[in-house]
């Protein structure tokens, strides 16, 4: 089985990932350092170093565990920090991705499967569910730093042959998402409603997001390891991973009133600076492709995320 490393292995996402890949067999090997990721989220059969994805060290860590294959999902993913320090945000999206890269370069890494974002890199967009080819229009530091890579990886493809696969995520939500952080709309009216408190919803409540289940999300990820790369001038290996629904804020929160059992009204408050209106993914190219479609609907993917805030909520 191969060796493979995972940066952000003990993220929300991340950990999943390693989860997955222990439980088929691999070697893993778990790079992270634990700015938002948890040890607890970190599967034990996992090797783990703690550094930064920028630390010239980790030449090191390639020299000695060779890896084969790299899941790369460290990030700053912070969409407002993004916009308050784009500097910082460069810093471990961009230069962090490159220190990885030129590792790769060096150690023969034979893959790459990057974590990229399709709600950040398109913007606001005139066909919804969207596809790859529709133009980027990214709407902060975050979702240029997101295509910026993208564009390293064919770059290192071209001229070094390092395959890789991009992956595009909708709005991931699940067991082990971070609740007091930004962006897991998902997971922060979750911890609320069931801790009794008041979410609120920024706007209308009429943003709609694509949300795809963590468990999907891996499945598409491991899917990415069997693909041979292949890619030509029309069909690089970029691809969406969504559901292709488009769900509201407001109908969101209906849902997960009804799961909790919560009677609790959401409070309204203005909408944030440069919110995106609408975000849905058109993943036909990995259904194709990767013979990859989700299994799981929103409420069974709430429920078994309901389920898992309910046993570790810290009250
Ligand atoms: N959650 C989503 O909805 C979503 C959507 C699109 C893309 N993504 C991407 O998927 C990946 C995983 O996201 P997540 O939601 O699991 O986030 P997360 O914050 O839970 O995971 C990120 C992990 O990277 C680690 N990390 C951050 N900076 C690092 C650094 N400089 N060096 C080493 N490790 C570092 C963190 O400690 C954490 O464990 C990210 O690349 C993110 O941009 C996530």
């Amino acid at each position: 089985m191969a060796k493979i490393l995972v940066t952000g292995g003990c993220g929300f996402i991340g950990s999943h990932l390693v989860d997955k890949l222990i439980g088929k067999g691999h070697q893993v090997v778990v790079v992270d350092n634990l700015s938002t990721g948890k040890k607890e989220n970190l599967n034990p059969k996992a090797k783990f170093y703690r550094i930064d994805i920028q630390d010239p060290k980790i030449s090191q860590i390639f020299k000695k565990e060779k890896p084969e294959t790299i899941f790369h999902f460290a990030a700053q993913i912070d969409v407002r920090k993004s916009v308050e320090n784009p500097i910082g945000s460069a810093r471990v999206d961009i230069l962090g991705s490159l220190n990885l890269l030129e590792n790769s370069k060096k150690q023969g890494v034979k893959k790459i499967i990057f974590a990229s974002s399709g709600g950040a890199i398109y913007g606001e967009t005139d066909i919804i569910p969207t596809p790859e080819n529709h133009p980027e229009k990214p709407q902060s530091p975050y979702g240029v730093e997101k295509l910026a890579i993208e564009k390293y990886l064919n770059f290192y493809k071209k001229i070094h042959g390092l395959d890789y696969v991009t992956l595009r995520f909708a709005n991931i939500y699940g067991p082990r998402q971070n609740s007091k952080g930004e962006g897991g709309v998902v997971a922060i009216f979750t911890d609320k409603l069931l801790h009794n408190q008041t979410p609120t919803i920024y706007g209308s409540g009429n943003q709609t997001r694509d949300f795809l289940f963590v468990e999907d999300t891996v499945d598409a990820a491991l899917k990415s390891l069997a693909y041979g790369g292949l890619s030509s001038v029309n069909s690089l290996p970029i691809y969406n991973v969504g559901t292709g629904i488009e769900t509201s804020v407001n109908e969101l929160y209906k849902l997960l009133t009804e799961e909790t059992g919560k009677d609790i009204k959401p409070k309204y408050a203005p909408a944030k600076k440069g919110e995106q209106l609408r975000s849905c993914l058109d993943s036909s190219k990995i259904k194709k492709s990767l013979n990859w479609q989700p299994k799981y609907s929103l409420v069974e993917g709430l429920r078994e995320t309901i389920s898992w805030f309910r046993k570790n909520q810290n009250s």
